[in-house]
């Protein structure tokens, strides 16, 4: 195909040269300046976690940095906690970038902490997140077959959860009667990944894969509007399965767009495409993306979105970084599925996300070891407004990894 096309969008330059099937694309921003900054931050928050006497508590793991604070608050790591997958998971991305012994070193000791999950009961569908980020960022950088076997034995742990009358996991064993029914939250389309790894790792586990896409399949069903946004908790009858209702937990109502809700959507689909190569959830994935990108571009004045983009605050509401972080990771992911047009878009509209997630107005720099500032939790709790969070960095680092490995496939 021969064609030049030169496009710049909010600090994108994207050059699509002739000769070659696929276009070139180059930066207007140094992708690996992002990453020596996250390295340094790494650096900056390790000194701020060690004890003084040269330890680290690897059962404390670092959630949030309120507005003022300089330093991560620290949850218990496996007491009913989702986020302590995140802290290793940044750990072990870092060391993969930067090789550092003692970041490798830390990254196994907050890992190894979580391995009293596969030997207690799962408390809920967060399972997935909890392994996915520590065990599996590990076992990514590393082979350890003991870190393999913990995520299948994990993945077997999270398939209890999966309630065949309705076809989903459940979420929150502990909701069921808040909610009226079994409640799945769009969050557990990440966990999926758990048990797709683990089905393709393991043949004897093919029972897995089949939950995972009936979950896929009856998400896609329930889950969503007409106009591919998503409720934040769908709730079914346990012995019927029937779908009662749709409704929120984190977002500004039940009708809204939750942006982080969303961004959990375009991930999931964009995984679950990547694990089935089934048409149908590459379609999916293009239609929650598409809205996602529409409502951003109506209500944001950046390529970072309002915690909920029907906040009637509008543009003073806070944002939520996380949600951009996440959504970037994946549109890098799904933009290699997609026909090329298509394609470009999303590695454009993903490059924006990054570029804007890049400076100063988002990045924490000094003020803060986080890499970044402005996500927002658990807004109607009240909860972890305007912060600094774990999973924010989390998918920003693996988003910008993904970008670095994109460029320098195509020199
Ligand atoms: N419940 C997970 C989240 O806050 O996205």
């Amino acid at each position: 195909m021969k064609y030049v096309v030169k496009m710049v969008a909010m600090g994108l330059l994207l050059t699509a040269c002739a000769t070659q099937d696929a276009p070139k694309r180059t930066l207007s921003w140094d992708v690996d300046d992002a990453l020596g900054y996250c390295a340094k931050q790494v650096e900056r928050a390790l000194d701020s976690l060690r004890q003084t006497d040269g330890s680290y508590d690897y059962t404390m793991a670092p959630r949030n940095i309120l507005q003022g604070e300089t330093t991560w608050n620290c949850r218990k790591a496996y007491a009913e906690e989702w986020c302590s997958g995140f802290w290793p998971g940044i750990l072990w991305m870092d060391y993969g970038v930067t090789q550092n012994e003692n970041v490798r070193q830390q990254a196994q000791g907050y890992t190894e902490s979580l391995a009293v999950l596969t030997q207690q009961p799962v408390f809920d569908h967060d399972l997935g997140f909890l392994v996915l980020g520590s065990y599996g960022k590990g076992y990514e950088q590393t082979k350890n077959t003991a870190y393999r076997q913990m995520m299948l034995d994990a993945a077997d742990s999270l398939a209890t959860l999966f309630n065949p009358m309705v076809g989903t996991i459940l979420s929150w064993p502990r909701h069921v009667k808040d909610y009226g029914g079994h409640n799945t939250i769009m969050d557990n389309m990440i966990n999926l990944e758990l048990l797709f790894w683990a089905a393709e790792q393991d043949s004897s586990k093919r029972a897995l894969r089949d939950m995972a896409v009936k979950h896929a399949e009856t998400t896609m069903a329930h889950h969503f509007r007409e106009d591919g946004s998503c409720y934040h908790v769908a709730v079914y009858d346990t012995l019927t399965g029937d779908f009662i209702k749709g409704q929120t937990h984190q977002g500004y109502a039940d009708w809204s767009m939750w942006a982080r809700g969303q961004s959990w959507a375009i991930y999931g689909y964009t995984m679950v495409y990547r694990f089935t190569k089934e048409q149908r959830f590459l379609d999916f994935a293009q239609k929650v993306t598409d809205i996602y990108l529409k409502r951003l571009r109506e209500t944001s004045d950046d390529m970072v979105p309002l915690w909920d983009m029907d906040d009637p605050r509008g543009e003073t509401a806070p944002k939520d970084a996380s949600a951009a972080c996440v959504v970037a990771s994946a549109l890098l992911e799904l933009c290699q599925y997609v026909e090329e047009e298509k394609g470009e878009e999303y590695f454009a509209a993903a490059a924006d996300m990054l570029a804007d997630l890049s400076t100063e107005k988002y990045q924490s720099r000094d003020s803060n070891v986080a890499f970044l500032q402005h996500s927002t939790g658990h807004h109607p709790a009240g909860s972890e407004i305007d912060a600094s969070i774990v999973y924010a960095d989390y998918y920003y680092l693996e988003a910008l990894m993904r970008l670095k490995n994109m460029l320098k496939q195509q020199m």
